[in-house]
């Protein structure tokens, strides 16, 4: 896709909106006031609103390699404290996808530069899970348990979070881990049990 193409789709979609509702983007303007903060990978081909059949102004989006939550990056916490405090979101989803380029990375040893501290927070999660991913002897099959065990991780990493455990407890917010499949189109709800999670580091929680 060249850069003009995208000015001419643009316009395009433009029109498209316009034809049918004329105050669409008037009404965009006035401000947002989305339901779910989505955290998922930047690959290209996990694209967020498109897959949940979501509208602008319905999602608040943050998007990494390996949809990773890192408590010293300045980045994704600004987003969480931004969209749980502010926006005031009801939902707060993990996506993982299977065929991550991240997390496939993170199962080698190869030194790739500055990615080696981010992958590094990947190749914690399979430390954690080691006993469990050896036993997989199917390649693919390990995996793709690495991606959805990654997942269960940053869901942990968002409940220890000060913002999201308060609003868990004080009104209910809820946090899902989910996985896209690429090779099918499908979302799979991982149904991780944040409660227990959240009960297992209410206690950390309290003391740091
Ligand atoms: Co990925």
């Amino acid at each position: 896709m060249n850069v003009a193409q995208i000015f001419e789709n643009n316009q395009k979609w433009v029109e498209q909106k316009l034809d049918l509702d004329s105050q669409y983007f008037e009404r965009l303007s006035k401000g947002q006031n989305p339901e779910v903060l989505y955290i998922g990978c930047s690959d290209s081909r996990v694209t967020a609103e498109d897959m949940m059949g979501a509208q602008p102004g319905e999602i608040f989006v943050h998007r990494n390699i390996a949809n990773m939550i890192i408590n010293t990056d300045l980045s994704s916490m600004s987003v969480v404290n931004y969209a749980v405090n502010h926006l005031k979101v009801n939902h707060v989803v993990v996506c993982g996808h299977y065929f991550c380029g991240g997390v496939k990375a993170a199962m080698g040893s190869a030194g790739l530069g500055i990615l080696n501290p981010w992958l590094r927070e990947i190749r914690d999660v399979y430390r954690l899970h080691k006993a469990e991913l050896d036993s997989i002897t199917d390649e693919d099959a390990r995996y793709n348990k690495l991606i959805e065990l990654n997942v269960q991780e940053q869901c942990t990493n968002l409940i220890k979070n000060e913002d999201v455990h308060t609003a868990f407890e004080e009104r209910g917010l809820q946090v899902h881990g989910w996985v896209f499949d690429i090779a099918s189109g499908k979302l799979i709800d991982l149904k991780i049990d944040i409660e227990a999670i959240a009960n297992q580091y209410l206690n950390i929680y309290k003391l740091s």
